[in-house]
């Protein structure tokens, strides 16, 4: 009985911080370069907007919007060395007044002053993140899904790019809400 009165609030401590954490809805793996400005022209990104990359794993979305689109630009990212490594390079690059890293879970932020949402992430997460943004994101707000359509959204424009260079394919699909 003793041990139970101290191990069952433990156990709930251990339960209630591993789902603050947030599930793990993709595998880290980049978009090419080359794709990630294909995203940033197809979803229109202009001076001073905002973006977010939901799961934005080295930054690199995060930096090129801001970098060379001037957009204000935010990524969230739940894994702390990608994190780590996305705030590195935009502090070394000196863009930290136009992008930040939300050390977070992506089912868990507010995207309502987003213009501009770009995803790279499983069927099963985009279905996930299908309700919030459905009812966070304003009119006219765009979104631009990397390989994986948002089911039951119907896309404004597809891209096909045949070959990255790296003899892989891609498709874009943007979405106007
Ligand atoms: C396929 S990678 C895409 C990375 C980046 N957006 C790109 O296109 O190069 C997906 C990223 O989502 C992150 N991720 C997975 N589940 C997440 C969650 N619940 N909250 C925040 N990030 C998550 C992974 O750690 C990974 O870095």
């Amino acid at each position: 009985m003793r041990v139970l009165r101290f191990a069952l609030p433990l156990l709930a401590a251990v339960f209630v911080s591993a789902q603050d954490k947030g599930e793990k809805l993709a595998p880290y793996y980049p978009t090419p370069e080359t794709v990630v400005e294909r995203m940033l022209k197809l979803g229109g990104l202009k001076a001073g907007e905002k973006v977010y990359d939901l799961g934005s794993g080295d930054g690199r979305i995060v930096i090129m919007a801001a970098d060379r689109f001037k957009a204000n630009a935010v990524g969230v990212e739940f894994d702390a060395d990608l994190v780590k490594q996305s705030m590195d390079r935009i502090r070394a690059l000196g863009l930290e007044k136009r992008s930040r890293i939300i050390h977070g879970d992506l089912l868990k932020q507010n995207y309502s002053d987003a213009d501009l949402v770009t995803i790279y992430l499983l069927p099963t997460a985009v279905e996930k993140a299908r309700p919030l943004l459905e009812k966070q994101l304003k009119k006219g707000a765009r979104v631009v899904a990397h390989d994986f359509g948002i089911p039951g959204w119907t896309p404004v424009k597809e891209e096909h790019i045949e070959d990255d260079g790296e003899g892989r394919a891609h498709t874009l699909y943007l979405y106007v809400r």
